[in-house]
């Protein structure tokens, strides 16, 4: 077995929702902890995949997802053969560290970030250099994350907006920061939460044609509410797209993730309402926590990471009245996805007690 990960814990994964009724004896859950969606996705997504004919069942499905890489092409404005489809954006991240890193190799990533990159790195036997963010603001520091580079690096990350922070960076501040890095070092832009951003020149998913070494990645997991369908695409040139193909398993997406996908995309309407309302609700929760002088960051993401002191012991406390927030992270900040309206107003009579 390799040595690097003899030691290396399983993922801690949610408590089922009727754990925590059994546990807790609440009748109501709001699962906040993995920054998923309270509305869930389109209402055409669930009709789409049922009208999935049974004849495809004996049948390989579309090892190309060509209606899904298609329908992503034309709404991205982006080469529909610089598309990878995963099983989510976690199989990208696993896939990418996997083709890029040798043993020798280190990536850099900011701190905190999401764990699976530094995670799947390991798994590589490669090293992480992790490049805390700004403690004030929470934005990432592009000049010490550019000193940080050697002759071993070979990756960065970039979650924007970044998670658990939810702090968002500007393209022309990714753009500089991609401009001075080697041409041997990929700068992976993961905009999971992209969605949720503000601003309206907020991705550098159209930039990847001008940068071999930039790579994108998406979700619709988070504000098209299918966590579950597990569908993830990554957006990058060659030669990257051709080694990420061959190396993927052939059929990684299945007929009815490729059909859900597509309905979802093709309710861009939908779309809009549910960013509307989470805007609305984070608006809200940040004038809440600033009232109140909680230390927490911008958000441009459908949660909030937030210093509440004991993360554990208020952890417990929304949690033994149904809330089920991530208090995993780190001993003093908690990270909470927006839920709906009662259930945000709910948890911030919980963290008034505090
Ligand atoms: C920054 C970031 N990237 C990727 C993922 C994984 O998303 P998916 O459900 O598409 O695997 C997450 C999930 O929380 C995330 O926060």
């Amino acid at each position: 077995m390799k040595e690097t990960i003899k030691n290396m814990a399983a993922y801690e994964a949610e408590l089922p929702v009727a754990e925590v009724k059994a546990t807790y004896g609440v009748s109501h859950v709001a699962r906040l902890s993995a920054n998923e969606s309270p509305y869930g996705p389109s209402p055409k997504v669930g009709p789409a995949i049922r009208d999935v004919s049974d004849d495809v069942l004996g049948f390989y499905p579309d090892g190309q997802a060509t209606a899904l890489r298609q329908a992503v092409a034309k709404l991205e404005q982006v080469n529909p053969d610089s598309l990878v489809f995963g099983a989510g954006a976690d199989e990208l991240i696993e896939l990418l560290t996997r083709v890029i890193l040798t043993p020798n190799d280190n990536v850099i990533v900011p701190n905190p970030t999401f764990g699976e990159y530094a995670m799947h790195a390991q798994i590589e036997q490669a090293t992480t250099k992790s490049i805390p963010v700004n403690q004030d603001t929470g934005h990432i520091d592009f000049d010490a994350m550019f000193d940080a580079v050697d002759e071993h690096t070979t990756m960065v990350w970039l979650a924007n907006p970044n998670n658990p922070t939810g702090v968002f960076e500007t393209r022309s501040d990714i753009l500089s920061f991609l401009q001075k890095l080697p041409q041997s070092v990929v700068l992976v832009v993961d905009e999971a939460y992209y969605d949720f951003v503000d601003q309206i020149d907020a991705t550098v998913i159209r930039d990847v044609k001008d940068y071999p070494n930039l790579v994108v990645l998406r979700t619709l997991s988070k504000a098209y509410g299918l966590a579950n369908l597990r569908i993830g695409y990554g957006v990058m040139q060659e030669p990257l797209y051709q080694v990420m193909q061959a190396v993927r398993l052939p059929y990684n997406l299945n007929t009815y993730q490729i059909t859900g996908a597509v309905a979802a995309l093709s309710d861009q309407l939908y779309l809009q309402s549910v960013v509307a309302k989470v805007k609305s609700e984070r608006e809200k929760f940040e004038q809440f926590l600033t009232k109140h002088q909680f230390k927490y960051y911008q958000s441009q993401t459908n949660f909030l990471w937030i210093k509440v002191g004991d993360a554990k012991r208020v952890g417990e406390a929304l949690l033994s009245e149904g809330y089920q927030i991530n208090d995993r992270l780190n001993a003093e900040w908690i990270r909470i996805a927006l839920g709906t309206v009662s259930d945000n107003e709910g948890m911030q009579r919980i963290l008034l007690r505090k």
